[in-house]
């Protein structure tokens, strides 16, 4: 597996790339969730590279396989997105992912969110040292966690 940063908005590919993997991978999350209106499967490409985040991408030769989004600054980093391919799940791809960037928040709080109901995506975040703060529901219906990984 390699691992590269490169701007989706800087790479058609790319961008192209990403957009099929969030698609096809927050299907899954729609279906745990029951719904479809989650952000991930909303954004279009215009969106997907307005996002002026960072990225982190796992690729298997030349397909994409992971990616992770976040965001950042000088007091904190925000997990925004991750995503495994539906064919490459429970290699340890996300835990690579997140591993990578807990490990540049160099001891400032990591916040993430995901649906209450994705059993995956919580015992990933449970992993790897997030605490569960909060629930809420973002749109109405949807309930998602919040969760804080403190230095
Ligand atoms: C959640 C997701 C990112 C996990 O990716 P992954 O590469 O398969 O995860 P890993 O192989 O690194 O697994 C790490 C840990 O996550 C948890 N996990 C992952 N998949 C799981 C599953 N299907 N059921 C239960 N726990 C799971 C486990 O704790 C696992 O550790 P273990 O293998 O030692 O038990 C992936 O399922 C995915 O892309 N889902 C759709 C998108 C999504 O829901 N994103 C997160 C919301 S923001």
């Amino acid at each position: 597996m390699i691992l590269s940063s490169p701007d989706p908005a800087a790479d058609p590919h790319v961008a192209a790339a990403l957009l099929r993997l969030q698609r096809t991978s927050y299907a899954r999350e729609a279906v745990l969730v029951g719904d479809e209106r989650i952000s991930p499967l909303l954004e279009d490409e215009i969106g997907l590279t307005a996002w002026r985040g960072r990225w982190l991408m796992a690729w298997d030769g030349v397909q994409l396989v992971g990616a992770i989004a976040w965001w950042e600054t000088d007091d904190a980093v925000e997990i925004h997105r991750v995503m495994v391919s539906t064919s490459a799940m429970r290699r340890g791809i996300a835990s690579t992912l997140l591993s990578r960037v807990l490990a540049s928040a160099s001891g400032r709080p990591v916040a993430a969110a995901t649906g209450r109901a994705n059993q995956p995506a919580v015992a990933l975040y449970a992993k790897h040292g997030f605490r569960a703060e909060s629930d809420e529901q973002i749109p109405p219906g949807i309930w998602i966690t919040r969760f804080r990984h403190a230095a």
